[in-house]
C-alpha cells in the first residue's frame, strides 16, 4: 500500500513520486491551499494540495483529525523560509496528487496534535489513542530496542531463553498471590508466578547452566509509581558462579545498554553493605546523586530531660539521628511545616530542627525550638559532629529505628530533589551483605529477599541467631531506585530446611509447599545464583518517565484495574458453577 513511511520521506527523494499511509495529525487551510500533516510511527510529513488537482483537493478539504489516508504525491523542497530543521522531514513537502480515505475517525477524546493536560484515566481508557502520541511511540520503541539489546547480550554470553509456567503454585516473593481457580480440581487454585524463581533454580538442577527469560510476574500488592500488579523482569540464573561473576556479567549488560542507547557511561558500581546504606542514607536503595548523610546523635541526648529524644537515645531498637541540609536555613516556617507533614507519612511524630545562622556566635547564632530542651553544650557538640556551617539547617528524627530511617531517608531524597542538590545525573551501586531475615512487629521473622537465598553462615549459626545472619544477596540500585536484585541460592537441602525452620514453616508444610524443591536439591543440584531486573523500572529511568505506567503499553491503574477493558470484570453464574465457586453475598449497604 505504500512506498515509504511518512517519517522517512526526506530531501533524498526530491522530484520522486511516493505513496504513504497514515493519520491526519493536523489540517490547515491557507488561502486556497490545504496543508495536511500526516503521521505514522516514523514521524510526520507535510502534504500540500492545491485546487489544480480538484478531486484530491476536495477530498483533502473534507478530511478531519485522525482520518486514515493513503496519499500519492511528488516530493519537493519546501519554499525558502518555511523549512523546519527540527523535523526529520522538515526540508521537504509532498505535493499531493491522489488521496484515498482508508477510514474515517470520530473526533478524538483528546487532541493529539499538541500537548494537552489530559487526566490519566481518560488516557488509559483510550490507551490506543494515547499511544498514537509521539512521546508514547518513542518510549515503547525505546523499550523494544532495550529488550533486543538485552537478548543480544545474554545470547552472546551463552544464556538460553527458556519459558516457565504462568499457571503454577505460589512462588513466595513477599506479595499476595493472584489466584486462578481450577475447573478440573474442585476447590484448588493455581497461583500466577510472583517471579520464575523456583523454576529457574530447577533449570539449573537440569543442567542448563545459564538461563534467561523476559518474564511476566504478578504481585497483588499496594501500587506506587514504580510498581504494577503485572510487570516484566529480565530474569537471569547461572550455575557454578559466585557473586562476582554474576554481578560483573549483569553490570556489564546494564552499562552496555546505557552506553549504546543513551551514550551514558555509568562508571564503576561501588559496593555498599546494607548496614551502611541504612545508617547513612536510611534506605536500602540510596540515591547517591545527593551529597547528604544521616548522622547518629544518640550519644549527646541520653541524659537530657527531653523524653522525646532521651528515651529513643537509650533504646537499642530506636535511633536518634540528624540530617544536615546545606543552604537549608533559607527554608520558611511553612516549608518546614510541610516537611514535617511529609515525614509523618513514614510515622515520624515530629521533625525537630536547628537553623545555623552564625555558628561563630555559639548557640546565640542558632535558631531552633529545641535547644532549650537539649541544652547549649549538647547542641554545640552536635553541631561540631555534623560540621554545621552558616546557612545549614539540621533536621532530627527520634523514634523506632525503622521510622527514623524511613522518615529521614525519604526527607533526604525529597530535599535533594526540591533543592536540586544532585551532583551527577546517574549514580549506580550494588547494595550487598543484606541481613537474611527481618523481624516483624509481632516478633515473627520473614526473609528479606526470599527463602531460597543462601546465608553467609552455616546452618547451625543461622538457627542459633537468625536475625544476626547475613545473606549472599545483592541489589543493583540506580538513582535511588531498586533496579534489580538477586542472590547466590541455597543448593543444599539441609540448609534450605534450616531456613524454612527459622521462618516457622513446619516439616509438613515444607513438604506440602516446596517438596519438589527439596527433592530436587537431593539429586545433584549445582551451586547457582542469579538475579532479576525490573524491565519497566529500567525503561522508566532511561526515558526519564515519572511512572512505570508511562512505559507499559496497557498498564493497570493505581487500584489495579484496566479502565479500557474494565478488567477485572464479573463473570456469569455458569462460569462460577464450572469453577465450583459461590460468591459470598455482599453485605447490605447501611440504610
Ligand atoms: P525482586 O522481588 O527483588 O526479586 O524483583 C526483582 C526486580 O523486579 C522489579 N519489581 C517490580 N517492578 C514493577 N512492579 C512491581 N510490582 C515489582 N516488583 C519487583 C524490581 C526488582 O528489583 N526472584 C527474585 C530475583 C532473584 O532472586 O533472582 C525477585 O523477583 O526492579
Ligand atoms: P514538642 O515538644 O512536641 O512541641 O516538640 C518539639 C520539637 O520536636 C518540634 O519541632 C517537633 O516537631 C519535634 N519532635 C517531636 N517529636 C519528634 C520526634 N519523634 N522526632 C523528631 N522531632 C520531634
Amino acid at each position: 500500500m505504500r512506498t515509504h513511511y511518512c517519517g522517512d520521506i526526506n530531501e533524498t527523494l526530491i522530484d520522486q513520486t511516493v505513496t504513504f499511509c497514515g493519520w491526519v495529525h493536523r489540517r490547515r487551510d491557507h488561502g486556497g491551499v490545504i496543508f495536511l500533516d500526516v503521521r505514522d510511527r516514523e514521524g510526520l510529513v507535510q502534504v500540500v494540495f492545491d485546487p489544480d488537482t480538484a478531486e484530491a483537493f476536495n477530498t483533502a478539504d473534507s478530511v478531519r483529525s485522525e482520518y486514515v489516508l493513503q496519499i500519492t504525491g511528488r516530493v519537493r523542497a519546501r519554499p525558502e523560509g518555511t523549512t523546519n530543521a527540527n523535523m526529520k522531514t522538515g526540508l521537504i513537502e509532498v505535493l499531493g496528487k491522489e488521496i484515498v480515505v482508508l477510514n474515517k475517525a470520530q473526533t478524538p477524546p483528546f487532541p493529539l496534535d499538541g500537548y494537552s493536560d489530559v487526566g490519566e484515566d481518560i488516557r488509559l481508557k483510550y490507551r490506543y489513542m494515547d499511544m498514537r502520541r509521539p512521546e508514547m511511540q518513542e518510549k515503547l520503541r525505546f523499550r523494544s530496542k532495550v529488550t533486543s539489546g538485552v537478548r543480544n547480550y545474554l545470547d552472546a554470553n551463552g544464556f538460553l531463553d527458556i519459558e516457565t509456567p504462568i499457571l503454577t503454585r505460589a512462588t513466595p516473593e513477599g506479595a499476595r498471590d493472584y489466584l486462578v481457580p481450577s475447573r478440573t480440581h474442585e476447590g484448588s487454585f493455581f497461583a500466577l508466578p510472583q517471579s520464575p524463581q523456583l523454576f529457574k533454580q530447577l533449570l539449573m538442577v537440569s543442567g542448563f547452566d545459564r538461563y534467561y527469560q523476559i518474564a511476566k510476574c504478578f504481585r497483588d500488592e499496594d501500587l506506587r509509581a514504580d510498581r504494577q500488579p503485572e510487570f516484566t523482569q529480565i530474569d537471569i540464573e547461572a550455575s557454578f558462579i559466585d557473586e562476582d561473576t554474576i554481578m560483573g556479567l549483569t553490570q556489564d549488560m546494564i552499562k552496555g545498554i546505557f552506553q549504546k542507547e543513551l551514550g551514558v557511561d555509568l562508571g564503576s558500581f561501588p559496593r555498599m553493605p546494607f548496614s551502611e546504606a541504612m545508617s547513612k542514607y536510611g534506605s536500602d536503595k540510596p540515591d547517591m546523586r545527593i551529597p547528604m548523610e544521616i548522622v547518629d546523635v544518640e550519644e549527646f541526648l541520653q541524659e537530657i530531660d527531653f523524653k522525646v529524644f532521651a528515651a529513643p537515645a537509650k533504646d537499642p531498637k530506636c535511633r536518634v539521628a540528624a540530617l544536615k541540609v546545606p543552604g537549608g536555613a533559607e527554608l520558611s516556617r511553612k516549608q518546614i511545616d510541610d516537611y514535617t507533614k511529609f515525614v509523618s507519612i513514614y510515622g515520624a511524630k515530629g521533625l525537630a530542627w536547628i537553623k545555623v545562622n552564625e555558628i561563630e556566635k555559639g548557640v546565640e547564632g542558632l535558631q531552633s525550638p529545641i535547644i532549650k530542651f537539649i541544652g547549649d553544650e549538647n547542641t554545640m557538640k552536635i553541631m561540631a559532629k555534623l560540621e554545621a556551617k552558616n546557612g545549614d539547617i539540621v533536621f532530627f528524627g527520634a523514634d523506632k529505628t525503622k521510622v527514623v530511617c524511613d522518615a529521614l531517608g525519604a526527607l533526604r531524597v525529597k530535599l535533594g530533589e526540591d533543592l536540586n542538590m544532585y551532583t551527577s545525573e546517574w549514580a549506580a551501586l550494588w547494595v550487598v551483605d543484606f541481613p537474611m531475615f527481618e523481624e516483624n512487629d509481632d516478633g515473627s521473622i520473614t526473609a528479606l529477599h526470599h527463602p531460597f537465598t543462601a546465608p553467609s553462615c552455616t546452618p547451625e549459626e543461622l538457627e542459633a541467631n537468625p536475625l544476626a545472619a547475613l545473606s549472599r544477596a545483592y541489589d543493583m540500585v540506580l538513582n535511588g531506585c531498586e533496579l534489580g536484585g538477586g542472590s547466590i541460592r541455597i543448593h543444599d537441602q539441609s540448609m534450605q530446611q534450616a531456613v524454612f525452620r527459622c521462618l516457622g514453616i513446619s516439616e509438613e508444610e515444607q513438604h506440602e509447599k516446596f517438596g519438589f524443591l527439596l527433592d530436587a536439591l537431593k539429586f545433584g543440584c549445582p551451586p547457582h545464583g542469579g538475579l532479576a531486573f525490573g524491565l519497566d523500572r529500567l525503561i522508566m529511568l532511561m526515558t526519564g518517565a515519572t511512572s512505570i505506567r508511562e512505559v507499559i503499553a496497557f498498564p493497570k491503574t493505581q487500584s489495579a484495574a484496566c479502565v479500557m477493558t474494565k478488567a477485572p470484570g464479573e463473570v456469569s453464574n455458569a462460569q462460577l458453577r464450572d469453577l465450583h465457586i459461590k460468591l459470598r453475598e455482599k453485605p447490605k449497604a447501611a440504610e
